[in-house]
């Protein structure tokens, strides 16, 4: 199972609209998916209409069990999905021991699905470094502008150093221009900035739509609502390049849960 945590503490770069299309676009591969939302604003049950009994703020501050708090959205997707209740969670785990690692207690038993993936808020609060503690890879959704750029930057040394100071391993697996606008000089100029900056980490941009606008009235992903458009043709090359890396991330766990095993049986020793 790929546990990846779409994040970026700037707002409105498209986190929440590469999640959705991106789970949707997998699940319609034939994958299984969960999708988490953490943002107590709450945005994938507005998208996608979702309504469940229990929520993100069950799992974490009532004991409910993961099963519980699962909505079915489709033969292969699943989600869990959060409301404004969730800020008095964070608060509430404040208090908690080790409270940067409960989502990864909490979800320890998670099984059956190829991809989960995480749509964290726009900060570096507990609730996102709860998300990067339990998640092995992060996407970055970035937009193709000057504040976005800036933003980039500060979102990939901020998980560089919970990586760090947690021990943990997380890769950045892919950055996601968005809101790309091909006529704009200044989004092609930062596309390039980008692209030199995080060589190989760069994925086709998605362009600018105003599908992707119209998607969430009625409540469907962007392959639902408009699937001939250029915009859920973006989305789609983006759902095969993260395919395209299944191999790629199993090797490099293979390879590291090796070294792993040698460092601990003689330390100091890699292969
Ligand atoms: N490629 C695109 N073209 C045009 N509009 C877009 C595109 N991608 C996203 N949007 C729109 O931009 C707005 C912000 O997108 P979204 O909610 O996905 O961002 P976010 O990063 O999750 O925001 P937040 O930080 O508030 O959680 C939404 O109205 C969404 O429909
Ligand atoms: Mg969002």
């Amino acid at each position: 199972m790929r546990k990846i945590c779409i994040i970026n503490q700037k707002g409105g770069v498209a986190k929440t609209t590469t999640t959705i299309n991106l789970g949707a676009g997998l699940a319609r591969k034939g994958k299984k998916v969960l999708i988490l939302d953490i943002d107590p604003q709450g945005s994938i049950a507005t998208c996608l209409g979702t309504e469940s009994y229990k929520d993100m703020y069950d799992l974490l501050v009532e004991n409910a069990d993961w099963q519980e708090c699962i909505m079915q959205m489709g033969a292969n997707l699943d989600i869990i999905k959060s409301k404004e209740s969730l800020t008095k969670a964070e608060t509430i785990l404040t208090a908690e021991p080790s409270r940067e690692t409960y989502l990864r207690r909490k979800l320890k038993t998670v099984k059956g699905y190829d991809y989960l993936l995480i749509d964290c808020p726009p900060s570096l609060g507990l609730l996102n470094q709860n998300a990067i503690l339990y998640a092995d890879e992060a996407i970055i959704p970035t937009s193709t502008d000057v504040l976005g750029y800036e933003g980039l930057k500060k979102i990939v040394k901020a998980i560089v150093k919970i990586r760090e100071v947690f021990d943990h391993e997380i890769k950045i697996t892919k950055i996601v221009p968005t809101l790309f606008d091909m006529r704009n000089k200044i989004c092609k100029e930062i596309l390039e900035e980008i692209k030199t900056e995080f060589t190989g980490m760069v994925s086709e941009p998605i362009r600018i739509s105003s599908k992707f606008k119209e998607a969430p009235r009625a409540q469907k992903s962007i392959f639902g609502y408009a699937p001939k458009s250029r915009a859920a043709t973006d989305y789609m090359t983006l759902v095969e390049d993260v395919i395209s890396d299944e191999e790629k991330v199993e090797a490099l766990k293979e390879r590291e849960q090796k070294a792993f095993r040698v460092e601990k049986i003689a330390p100091g020793i890699h292969e």
